[in-house]
């Protein structure tokens, strides 16, 4: 059989090694290999495809993006694009698929594997937003690259006696503020799924600025504060319909409302595409082979139509109709952590 294996959405670092461990489990299972490169775009109109092998794959464990390019095209919007993409894979002789993406990415899975396709999904998204799985590929390094950013930025706020705003990537969920800035020691975390008000924060802010000598508050890029005004995005969006949120600015509106409140000095650092780059942890190198070599296993064994979900210490299988369509809420558990040790509060609830 001949897996044809692709890379859409935004990049983040582990890419290649999951690509890399769908190469070796299907050299040992003795199939070969097609990188389809720029995501679907490399299955639309001629196709760009080329073979993956042992040999042009070594070596690419520890680099961070992907050797196959990634793209947000959206085949789905149109049925004769759906129509090249199966297509290009009879021409190819493809005849089983592995994508690894983030929600776009695995929709498109989800309805090729609904026209028939053998296609196995492997989450990836430095948002960890993907339902189902308590890992997506990525988000331990980035949220490595968050902590570290807070370190730095800990030892400048204090010695100005300044609030620092850190802008932090998250579409819609609150994942990598949350991890990142838990484990960077932040004083304040603002996610998408829990909209607060600017007194609310001003209130906060001026609590620890009386306590200490210094703030710095994790702002989430698709985060609500009620009385802070964004910049339209100006109706960029890309073909799955997302917003291009880095150009809102909610940090930097934050950052000015919490200065013109408190007459505290503010500042802001909006890490942005730092956080996709570079090499992949140790976490999400390991993570990325189990769930690359796990997904070549099923297509083996005719298993499509599923993620290769992390749940626990095990790679389990979850329907693409349980992930697609579905949100991931905040973990509980994790949420107690933010309101103990961030807010200050009793947390509530198991955990
Ligand atoms: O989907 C992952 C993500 O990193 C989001 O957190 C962010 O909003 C988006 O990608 C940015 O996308 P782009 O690289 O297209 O600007």
């Amino acid at each position: 059989m001949r897996i044809g294996v692709l890379t859409g959405g935004g990049d983040c670092p582990g890419l290649n090694a999951a690509i890399r461990g769908i190469v070796h489990r299907a050299s040992m299972l003795g199939h070969e290999v097609t990188g389809i490169h720029e995501g679907w775009a490399g299955l639309l109109g001629a196709g760009n495809v080329a073979p993956l092998t042992s040999a042009n794959t070594a070596g690419i464990l520890h680099l961070g993006g992907t050797i196959l390019g990634s793209s947000r095209t959206n085949p789905a919007r149109s049925e004769d694009e759906m129509r090249q993409v199966e297509e290009n894979l009879r021409r190819h002789g493809i005849g089983a698929l592995a994508t690894i993406g983030g929600d776009d990415t695995l929709s498109v899975s989800a309805k090729l594997s609904e026209r028939g396709a053998a296609v196995v999904g492997i989450p990836k998204t430095i948002d960890n937003d993907v339902p189902h799985t308590e890992w997506c590929i990525g988000f331990d390094s980035a949220a490595q690259v968050v902590g570290d950013a807070l370190d730095r930025l800990h030892t400048t706020a204090e010695s100005h006696r300044r609030v620092m705003v850190v802008e932090v990537m998250g579409r819609d969920a609150g994942w990598l503020a949350m991890v990142g800035g838990v484990g960077g020691g932040a004083d304040l975390i603002i996610i998408p799924e829990q909209p607060v008000t600017i007194e609310g924060v001003v209130e906060h802010v001026q609590r620890r600025m009386d306590a200490r000598r210094f703030s710095i508050v994790v702002i989430a890029e698709g985060a609500t504060v009620e009385g802070t005004e964004t910049i339209d995005a100006g109706g960029r969006v890309d073909q799955f319909g997302h917003p291009q949120l880095a150009t809102r600015g909610i940090g930097t509106r934050l950052a000015e409302a919490i200065e013109a409140r408190t007459g505290v000095e503010a500042r802001v650092t909006v890490l942005g595409h730092v956080q996709r780059g570079g090499s992949p942890s140790i976490f999400d190198r390991v993570l990325a082979t189990r769930m690359g070599a796990t997904a070549v296993e099923w297509l083996h064994e005719g298993r499509g139509g599923v993620l290769t979900a992390s749940q626990g210490l095990e790679i389990v299988p979850v329907p693409f109709a349980e992930v697609i369509g579905h949100n991931r809420p905040i973990d509980a558990r994790f949420y107690r952590l933010v309101r103990q040790f961030v807010l200050d509060e009793e947390p509530i609830g198991e955990g």
